[in-house]
Formats: C-alpha cells, structure tokens, sequence
C-alpha cells in the first residue's frame, strides 16, 4: 500500500475480532514507530505492549466518557481495549525532548507530545497496511494508568492504542477542506 494510500483510508477502529496478531506482525508495527523522527533523535518514546486481559480490563476502567448534548457518554475506546488482543499504551521520558544547550528551548517546552504522536502515526498506518486497526487514545486517567503499569518517576503515560483486526466497516469522518487550513504567505490569507 501506498503511503499516501494508508494515510487517506486510515479509520479509527472501535471494534475488534478476537483473532490474535502474532509476534512478527506487532514486531513490524513497532518497528514503524521505532523510525520516527524525534527532537534530537532523543526517542523519548516507550512502548508498553498488553496482552493480559486483566490489566486490559483494568485500564478500560480508566477511559473518561464524552459529553455530547450535555449527556455522558461511555469512552469507546474501553470497549475496543476489552476487545481487541493488544494494547499498546505510548510512555515518554520527560525532560528528553525539547532541550537545546541542557534547557528547553522553546515556548513549548517538553517535547514530548509530538514526539511520542509522530511514531503513534507510524505505528498506526503501518497497522493499516497490514490490515490491522487501531484507534489513537487519549480522553483517560494517564496517571490511573501509570499507576497500574508501574511506569516509574520521569516517564508519563501519553496515548493508547488497542491493536487488532477490525470487526466494523468504520465510517469516514470529514475533514476541512485545504482552503480552510492553509495560508499562504501570511496567516489568514
Ligand atoms: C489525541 C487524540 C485522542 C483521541 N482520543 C480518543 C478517545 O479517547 N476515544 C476515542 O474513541 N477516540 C479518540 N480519538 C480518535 C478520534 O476521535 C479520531 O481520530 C477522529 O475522530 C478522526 O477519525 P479517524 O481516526 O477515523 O480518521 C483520539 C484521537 C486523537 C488524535
């Protein structure tokens, strides 16, 4: 599959098959995320793989709902963890990304946010082209979460995703057209 061909027909996957993924396959989905491009080169990424249904169940528990129409919905995403036979949850080391000269450099300081969505992209459309789904996910307790994969002082959870073949035909959500995101020259015009 073609890259752009992947980035365009990449969905969200909110239901899963219960067929495993063997080792090579998430070897070269992790792989993917391993080439990233990070500040420095610091790779302030880590990668916690979850096959126990236990701790998935646990962390399920961890997802927030949504408010949509002022009424609380449940988060998706804890029953696409439940269903699906892995979990990648996407750690980084703070402190890493962002530094020039030892201080951070920049009005954004840590890094880390980017750096850790840049290889959660590349994991993600390597999945696609191997005809597996995910869904990036962030509406959940990361500190809950930390706690129950002992992730030590330093480090911080940022993101999640379950991995896994899709059991849905996902709808296409639109997004804006060219004309409304790019400038040219300056902002706005
Ligand atoms: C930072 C981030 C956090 C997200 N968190 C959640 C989440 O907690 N639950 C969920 O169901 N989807 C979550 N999503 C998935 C988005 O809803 C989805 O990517 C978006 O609607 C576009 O749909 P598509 O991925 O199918 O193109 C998240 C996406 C991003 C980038």
């Amino acid at each position: 599959m073609e890259v752009l061909e992947a980035i365009e027909n990449r969905r969200s996957i909110r239901q899963y098959k219960a067929k495993p993924v063997d080792e090579k396959t998430l070897e070269l989905v992790l792989e993917a995320a391993r080439w990233a491009p990070s500040w420095k080169n610091t790779q302030c990424w880590r990668f916690i793989v979850i096959r126990d249904s236990g701790i998935k169940a646990e962390i399920a528990n961890c997802l927030i709902k949504s408010k949509r129409d002022d009424v609380l919905v449940d988060n998706p995403g804890s029953m696409a963890i439940v269903q699906a036979p892995i979990l990648i949850v996407a750690c980084a080391e703070l402190g890493k990304s962002g530094l020039n000269a030892g201080v951070f450099a920049t009005d954004k300081g840590d890094w880390y946010m980017f750096d850790v969505a840049l290889a959660m992209q590349n994991l993600m459309l390597a999945a696609h082209t191997m005809g597996l789904g995910t869904v990036p996910l962030g509406l959940f307790n990361a500190k809950k979460v930390a706690e129950i994969l002992k992730v030590p002082e330093g480090f911080c959870v940022v993101a999640m995703t379950p991995l896994g073949y899709p059991d849905q035909e996902p709808r296409t959500v639109p997004r804006q057209e060219l004309s409304e995101i790019v400038f040219h020259d300056k902002f706005g015009a």
